[in-house]
């Protein structure tokens, strides 16, 4: 039976305070947190399948142009080797994941250096890995593909466009106005595990196992890229090795591994290699933000510009959504914002850790800093001061909103002290020593949800969708979620995730999973507990349950008379999405030593302070925070994706040219849960987390590298040769 369950009301109600059991929002450890660290989790490429063929992608050297023929013969002599498979299927955009409009058509088109074009299939991987390298290809070559964005005029993308008011106006009448230009490069989203899969048919019943975060869309887009029916579709990922984007969507491995398998007749694996993923799978497109804002004496806001420039290939819809945050976060009357798309044949740019505010929020906070100085007040002081009271551009009341408090209470913890500042004023030895501060914003999503959660007779509970835990706390916080809601131990809830045959769940992504899914099995859970409260004659609102039983004493198993209770909880987010504005806040503290003769800087402490709801789990929360401020370090001070000028081409792709942050370029991080509750957000009051933890980070950094040597730069990653080119001496 299922219940459905479309939010058009906040709900206040803090239903799930004060419940019985008492375990949700505890620092509960991950549930298959053992079976990770001891190995025995399998990962994609891990299930064990027997006779299974060995599959290497082969991708182009050509940046423009289209494949005029695959030398097959050549290889299939070699050693081992079974098949070439170059089915123009492989090389449709379905195949990509970017699910746009229009599938390439005819032989196959290639778009950007690197795209997969054919996969060879051998008994073995080393066998398939040289006759790949072997296999000969020709091409129709089409020159001048444009591969800067400079190199073209870009489309503006309409619906992001803001002119309110007259900001050049504001800009000359203000008492302070700054008019700065930022620029990031290009990210990878370099998650450890790589791009695989492995397909096997049972007539035409297709089975892929493969490392994804969208199961539920996932599945369409597989079935789509083959021509299938999704019901002969199955797909499973248990385990994830990280996404962060890469894997919202599906890429070349799972399309390549299931028309190989149905050619040669076996079950095939496709992994791709380190340099592959780089090469192939989307990136985030670079960016040049062009940032105005005009404030009175006091520092208040009275205008407010943000432009940006993006890029990706021609035909795809996405464009790095820079501005997402900038729209709400700031006051000022006279607002200006623009996002234009330059359409360049580097690979496909697509969602990589926290798409917009990742790239935006630097730019903006590192813009405020620069005000705060010429306003000359503290910068925590500026954020405070123009933290509007409805959304200024959609006039919608914020569903809450804690980034007060998160200024506040994150200062305070990590020790800032009040004042305008000054920069260069401490050194100890080779070393300048600086502090900055940033706000963080991000938009809060949810997505439409289904799970099925039995009691059963025994007294345990299952829960089951097709959601992914991608090592965000997913199986976890739904044991707790569950556990709360049905008096029971957590440890006596199994949670079953990653496998289309359960109901379709929202996917991992856009920070939206935890509230998503979370909301479904809550659903599901209290239309449980309505049975149960019938059936000892109270209602829902008033049944309390712990350790399995009743306040008079009477255990589940016995009111379920050894019958299973099963209901699928179905979330969709309602009309509540058009009455608020919805967003995580924050801020971000940094104190960072740089290097007088080397311009190296080190970040010798950071904290951050977060507000996103309800905290289903203090410990995957506090990780997930973690894990967002340490990739604020890497955008801050490392990670760049570098193209070669000639054809495009991504020259560092791997984890040593690639650097993201390591052990060693990460202090202890401090995280300050800055906890509430937004009812309008979802019906378990949470938000995403996420993404959060690196909306804005990067720049409490370069804020902090400014105050301590007096570099203020504008492009981010702020390598050694930068900060020493930018120091004043
Ligand atoms: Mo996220 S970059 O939407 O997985």
């Amino acid at each position: 039976m299922t219940v459905h369950f479309k939010q058009d009301e906040p709900d206040n109600s803090n239903r799930l305070d004060g419940m019985k059991q008492g375990v949700l929002g505890k620092p509960m450890p991950r549930i298959e947190g053992l079976a990770k660290v001891t190995g025995t989790a399998p990962y994609a490429a891990e299930y064990p399948v027997e006779n299974c063929a060995e599959g290497v992608l082969v991708t182009a050297t050509i940046t423009r142009g289209e494949v005029t023929s695959i030398d097959r013969k050549s290889v299939l002599s070699m050693p081992g080797v079974i098949a070439v498979i170059d089915d123009e299927k492989l090389c449709t955009r379905a195949a990509q994941g970017t699910a746009n409009e229009a599938p390439m058509q005819g032989p196959a088109q290639v778009c950007y250096w690197g795209q997969p074009i054919a996969l060879v299939v051998a008994k073995t991987f080393e066998q398939a890995r040289d006759a790949a390298k072997h296999l000969n290809v020709e091409y129709r070559v089409e020159e001048g593909a444009p591969l800067d964005p400079g190199e073209v005029e870009p489309e503006e993308q309409e619906d992001e466009t803001v002119h309110q008011g007259d900001l050049a106006h504001a800009m000359a009448e203000a008492a302070h106005s700054i008019d700065v230009t930022y620029t990031t490069k290009g990210h990878a989203s370099a998650a450890m595990e790589p791009h695989a899969a492995i397909a096997e048919w049972d007539g035409h019943k297709l089975t892929v196992h493969a490392s994804l975060q969208m199961l539920n869309y996932n599945i369409t887009e597989l079935a789509d890229a083959l021509d299938m029916e999704e019901d002969d579709v199955r797909l499973i990922s248990r385990y994830v090795g990280g996404g962060f984007g890469s894997k919202l969507g599906i890429s070349e491995e799972v399309v390549a591994a299931a028309l190989a398998a149905k050619q040669v007749g076996r079950p095939v694996r496709v992994v791709q290699s380190r340099q592959q993923v780089f090469q192939t799978v989307m990136r985030r497109s670079e960016t040049t933000q062009r940032l105005r804002l005009a404030a009175d004496d006091n520092g208040k806001l009275v205008g407010f510009g943000h432009e940006a420039l993006v890029s990706n290939l021609p035909g795809e819809s996405f464009a790095e959504p820079v501005l997402q945050s900038s729209h709400f976060l700031y006051g000022g009357e006279n607002r200006e914002l623009m996002l234009n798309v330059a359409r360049i044949h580097r690979m496909t740019a697509g969602s990589v850790r926290a798409p917009g505010e990742a790239v935006g929020m630097p730019a903006l906070e590192s813009a405020m800093d620069v005000l705060a100085e010429k306003v000359g007040i503290d910068p925590v002081e500026l954020r405070l001061r123009n933290i509007p009271e409805d959304d200024p551009e959609e006039g919608l009341p914020f569903s809450s909103h804690k980034l007060a408090e998160c200024l506040k209470q994150g200062a305070q913890a990590f020790g800032w002290e009040n004042g305008p500042r000054k920069p260069r004023q401490r050194r100890e030895g080779e070393w300048w020593i600086g502090i900055g501060m940033a706000s963080a914003a991000r938009v809060h999503n949810v997505s439409e949800a289904k799970a099925r959660v039995t009691l059963k007779a025994d007294g345990t509970a299952l829960v089951e969708t097709d959601m992914t835990d991608i090592g965000t706390g997913t199986y976890t916080i739904l044991a707790q979620i569950a556990g709360e809601m049905l008096g029971l131990d957590p440890k006596r809830v199994l949670v079953e995730l990653g496998d289309t045959r359960h109901p379709r769940g929202p996917g991992s992504g856009g920070s939206w999973g935890a509230a998503s899914i979370g909301s479904a099995v809550y659903v599901a859970c209290k239309a449980i507990r309505e049975e149960l409260a019938t059936k000892i004659g109270t209602s829902e609102d008033k049944l309390e349950l712990n350790e399995g039983r009743t306040p008079t004493g009477e255990s589940l198993t016995d009111l379920l008379e050894g019958k299973d209770l099963a209901r699928e909880g179905h979330y969709e987010p309602g009309d509540i999405e058009d009455d608020y504005t919805a967003s995580g806040f924050g801020a971000f503290f940094a104190e960072v030593r740089v290097n007088h003769y080397t311009g190296e800087t080190r970040v010798d402490r950071m904290l951050g302070a977060f507000g996103f709801g309800r905290v289903l789990n203090a410990k995957t929360a506090r990780s997930q925070c973690i894990g967002g401020i340490t990739w604020s370090i890497g955008l801050a001070l490392t990670e760049a994706l570098e193209f070669d000028p000639r054809d495009g081409h991504l020259v560092n792709c791997d984890l040593a040219e690639y650097h993201v942050p390591v052990h060693r370029d990460v202090p202890d991080l401090d995280v300050v849960l800055v906890e509430e509750r937004d009812g309008a957000a979802s019906p378990i009051q949470a938000k995403g987390i996420g993404e959060l933890g690196m909306c804005g980070g990067a720049a409490a950094i370069a804020n902090a590298i400014y105050n301590a040597c007096g570099a203020r730069l504008y492009d981010y990653p702020m390598t050694p040769d930068r900060v020493l080119a930018g120091m004043p001496d």
